[in-house]
This record gives structure tokens, sequence and C-alpha cells, in this order.
């Protein structure tokens, strides 16, 4: 285990990842948990992480000297970088030398850290304070224009920093030298494989579940579907999946998802309840209201399956529930690593809190990348493993106006042309996710043939991310712009129009209700 400690900044999560790309299981921890606390966890290296401010601002987050004296390998990047030049009696000075950005650096001596990295390379930077004394003992490595201490490290005592951020792919050579840190400075063995990821929750699941019975809703995405296909490997047919058709999937998706999962689940589910979802939309306009009326009728159609499947066998014994839920979320939400409290994170419209279920969460530990490379490893159709997010309200948050069977059938017609476009581009995996809407309550006049057209705009919101909390538009091909645009036009009858959305997240967000 190493941990990162957060210094409020984004880079945590980012620099956790990068740990577990080089096979060390990480996790997160804020910064204010006192070291006797991180101490006892027992890891094998603690990491500082960047932080927002100067280490002399006033209430700039600190941390006990003792972590320098607990003869534990520490790694400090950035803020956490200062951080230990202060704490081990280095000097830190406001130069004025602010730095932002790409940044060129040159190493003076590789040392263990910076081994087989170029003398000249360009690094990702963001401070104003630097570090202009090396505390005694340690090698100085590297420098910049602005900042005589750039990098050093003492291979005795088992500590190294950088001022960069070699987390941000920005950073060249950045996991070279992370990898540095942990495997040769550190001595971290690499252990954190797929395949001992998957054991570890078998056992796990097995010891929680014992004998009893578990159900899992199943929405099509990748997260549920790796979540059971671990669950099942624990305890075989006593998990039962449950996969609701609201009405709002997309073309052929229910056939896809029934296909693909009847090959890895032996006990499927599948609701139709369609006319139930959408009844209850009828002449429902405004977007929180729409979501507040499909998480409803989800419950009730997961509480009339969960009464089907336990039945009165398991009055009086415990009904578990699995759910998708990941690291990020666990984190976000201030839970503690490994803490089995039980989180409401619902991925398919909301659950209620009287539902009377113990959660069984396999993915708790896991990053979105981590989830995607078990489900290969459990050996998923990769339709089900690189499925694109989906969100549960399904085309129901996608049509802007009154959700009807016409206006589904619609915008069903244009994002299979635009999905079935992007795919045959080759694009799949370097777009995020690209929801096709339709703006059901406006019209534009358009010409088509000899004759005048008044029907509905679409509009293509292609985004690059990787997380979903930031999104980029992305800069589809024109001549696959132009592809999708004529036939959607020239397919779907009510359709005279096609446009891009152009709007970064913040501050638009990725689907538009
Ligand atoms: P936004 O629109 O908030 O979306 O930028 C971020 C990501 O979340 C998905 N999304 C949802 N997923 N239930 C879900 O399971 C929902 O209610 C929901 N709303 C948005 C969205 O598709 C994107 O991937």
């Amino acid at each position: 285990l190493v941990l990162v400690v957060d210094f409020g900044a984004q880079y945590a999560q980012l620099i956790a990842r990068r740990v577990r790309e080089a096979r060390v299981y990480s996790e997160i921890v804020p910064h204010h948990v006192p070291v006797a606390e991180m101490l006892a966890r027992n890891p094998k290296a603690i990491i500082l992480s960047g932080g927002p401010s100067s280490v002399y601002a006033e209430g700039a987050p600190a941390i006990d000297r003792s972590i320098f004296t607990a003869d534990v390998p520490v790694f400090g990047m950035c803020y956490g970088f200062q951080l230990m030049a202060e704490g081990l009696g280095g000097e830190v000075a406001a130069t004025g030398a602010r730095e932002y950005g790409r940044t060129p650096v040159t190493v003076s001596a590789g040392g263990a850290l910076l081994a087989d990295v170029p003398e000249q390379h360009t690094v990702w930077m963001s401070h104003g304070d630097s570090v202009v004394a090396a505390p005694s003992g340690f090698d100085v490595l590297a420098s910049t224009a602005g900042t005589p201490v750039a990098a050093f490290e003492s291979v005795d005592r088992r500590m190294a920093g950088v001022q960069w951020h070699p987390e941000v792919l920005h950073s060249e050579h950045g996991q070279l030298v992370l990898e540095h840190f942990l495997h040769d400075i550190a001595g971290c063995r690499q252990t954190w494989t797929m395949l001992n990821i998957v054991e570890e929750q078998v056992e796990t699941i097995r010891a929680q579940v014992g004998e009893g019975r578990a159900i899992c809703a199943l929405s099509g995405g990748v997260d549920s579907a790796v979540a059971a296909a671990i669950v099942q490997r624990a305890i075989g047919d006593r998990l039962t999946c449950v996969y609701v058709d609201h009405g709002m999937m997309r073309q052929g998706e229910t056939e896809q998802v029934r296909h693909d999962f009847e090959e890895v689940f032996d006990v499927l589910d599948v609701v139709d309840a369609a006319d139930q979802f959408l009844d209850a939309l009828a002449g429902v306009r405004d977007p929180e209201e729409k979501r507040k009326i499909i998480g409803r009728e989800f419950i009730r159609t997961f509480e009339n399956a969960e009464a089907r499947v336990f039945g009165d066998a398991q009055s009086g014994t415990t009904a578990y529930l699995v759910q998708g839920t990941l690291y990020p979320d666990v984190v976000e939400s201030g839970g503690g690593a490994g803490a089995s409290t039980i989180k409401s994170h619902h991925n398919v419209g909301g659950l209620p809190d009287d539902l009377n279920f113990e959660l069984v969460e396999p993915l708790r530990a896991l990053f979105k990348d981590e989830v995607r490379a078990v489900g290969e490893q459990l050996g998923l159709p990769s339709t089900m493993v690189w499925r694109q997010p989906f969100p549960g309200p399904g085309l129901g948050i996608r049509i802007i106006g009154e959700v009807t069977r016409d206006r589904l059938d619609i915008l069903r017609q244009a994002d299979a042309i635009a999905r079935e476009e992007l795919t045959r581009a080759g694009l799949d995996r370097d777009i995020w996710q690209m929801p096709v809407v339709l703006l059901a309550d406006v019209r534009s006049v358009g010409v088509q043939g000899d004759g005048r057209t008044y029907g509905h705009p679409v509009v293509l919101r292609p985004v690059t991310s990787e997380d979903a909390m930031t999104a980029d538009w992305a800069r589809l091909p024109y001549d696959l712009m132009e592809r999708i645009s004529t036939r959607i036009t020239n397919e779907v009858a009510e359709v005279n129009r096609v446009t891009v959305d152009i709007t970064s997240k913040p501050p638009g967000t990725i689907e538009w209700e």
C-alpha cells in the first residue's frame, strides 16, 4: 500500500492511478489525517501531492514533520516537494520566478530517481515559490531557469522529490520517474495485477454473502457488468441480474444487452417497463422532474423484481444488493479507505434508503480504467467492456421537451446513425461519449428537394474526457461530421438540421438536461 496524501488540489486521484499503473496498490488520504494514523496502515511509501498554496501562506495545509523520521519512503511532488524541503531542513523562498505550464528542465545528475531521463526534457510546472537549498544529505538532480533545485533525492533515507507534476501527461518521462521512486528507491513490489484484484474480491464476497442470495441491477454499462461478473464468480447462480428496459434505451440496445449478458450471466431477468415509464412521463417537460419520475419508476420496478427474486425464502435473512460503486465516488464522498460504510451511490437513478439490503461493492477500490481491465481479465465481451457511458435516464434526458414515443423514435434513428459513423471512423475509444440531443420543442425552416421543410434540429455532443468530471468538446474530423449530417437529414424525415455543441465542461455539462 502506498498512501497519496491529498493537499486539496485535483492531482491526488491522478497520482493514485499512476501508482497503480506501476502495479503498486495506492489509496488517497486527506492531509488532515494524523501522521500516526497513516503510519498505522503500514504503508510501503507515502507520496505528498501537489496543492494549491505556498508553504508560507497563512492556513497552508501542512504535515507533521514526524512523517520524515518514521523510516517510511517519501516522495514529494510540487507543493509536496516544497513541504519536504522545508520539513527536512532545506530552504524554500519566493524568488518571484513563477513557472506555469510546460517548462524545460535540465538534469544535472540522474541519480536513482532520474536514471535514463534525458538531460533536457519538458515537464509540467505550477508553482510560485521555489526550493533554493536542498536539505543536507540530499543530492540535487535537476534545475530549471527559475528554480535552482527542481529535484532531489537521498537514496539512503529513501526519499525524493520533484518540483514538477510527473503524474500529468504533459510531463515527459513522468511515469518513469514515479516508477524509479516506487520500484528502485522505495522497493515496492509489483503485485497490483488484475488477476489478484479478482481473486481477492471473490474471497471477500464469499465471506460477506455466505450462503445468501444477491441481486444486481444491470444497466448495460461496464461498471454494473463487471461488478456482477465478479459476484457471480463468488456465488454462482445465487446472483440474479435484472435489466430494466424503460423504453428510453438506444436502438438495438436491449437486444444487445440481452444477447451479451445471457452469454455471461446464468439468470438474467429482463423487465419490459416501457409503458409504465412513458405513461408516467406524459406531459412532463422539466428536466429535474423527468429525472425524479424516472428514478421513482425505477425503484418500483426494482422492488417488484426483488420481491419476485427473494420471495418468502429470504424473510428474516439478509438480502444483498450488488452496486458498481467506484473508488472516485468513495473518495468524493469522504468515505474512508476500505471502510464498509453503506453509501448510497446509485448509477441507475436512485434507490430508496429504506430498501432492506446490505450492499456488495466489488469495485469500491477501483478506478474506471481498472474496471475495464478487470472486465477483460474476466473475459467479458468487448462491447460490454468498452461501452461508452450512457446515463440511467437514457434518451429521456436527451429530448428537450416532453418525452413521447414518436420523439424517442426520431432520436433513436438519429443517434443510431451518429454512433454507426463514429464506430466506422474508428473513434469509439478516443471519444468519451457523443450524446445526440433532439431539440423537440424547436423547429426550423429548411429546404429539401423542391420543398420547404419545417423540422427539428439535433445537436451532436462529442466530448473527450478522463472521468466525466471535466470534458472538452471533441474536434471530430470534418468529413465524419459531414457524413453524419448528410445521413441524418436524408434518413430521418423529421430532422432537417444537424448542429455541433462546442462547449467544454465546465461550463456546459455533458448531457443537456
Ligand atoms: P453531466 O451531464 O453531468 O454527465 O456532465 C456526466 C456523466 O454522467 C452521465 N450521467 C448520468 N449517468 N445517471 C447516470 O447513470 C444519470 O442520471 C446521469 N446523468 C448524467 C453522463 O452521461 C456523463 O457520462
